[in-house]
């Protein structure tokens, strides 16, 4: 029989096994239809009913803004829409990424490319 501790090592080590190393999405799970939305103008893929910002991270993206005070890079942290360090456009609303599933066609861009854009 095994130890609780090993039960969890046995469990976390097959779920590591099955985890993409560049999406780090975990494998085996039912996921929605793939939707292509675009962010700052590039075509990304994701899954219907994953939210912009998990979309965004599996794709790579860490940074969504930087801070107005320090300069530094900011993006996820909280992932349930209290801290707004996701902050992005969506289409024509600033909305925290973390609250928002992705969707086909949607339009994504951070706010610093938003600036840019329509200077
Ligand atoms: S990560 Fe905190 S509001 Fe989205």
């Amino acid at each position: 029989m095994l130890s609780c501790a090993a039960l969890i090592d046995q469990f976390l080590g097959e779920l590591l096994v099955s985890v993409d190393k560049f999406t780090l999405r975990v494998g085996g799970v039912d996921r929605g239809k793939a939707v292509s939305f675009t962010f700052n103008g590039r075509v990304l893929q994701a899954f219907a009913g994953e939210s912009v910002a998990a979309a965004l991270f599996s794709q790579g993206i860490r940074t969504l803004r930087s801070s107005p005070a320090t300069n530094l890079s900011r993006g996820m942290f909280c992932l349930m829409g209290s801290c707004q360090e996701c902050l992005v456009w969506i289409e024509s609303n600033k909305q925290p990424s973390c609250q928002v599933p992705v969707a086909e066609g949607l339009k994504v861009e951070t706010l610093g490319y938003r600036e840019v854009q329509h200077e």
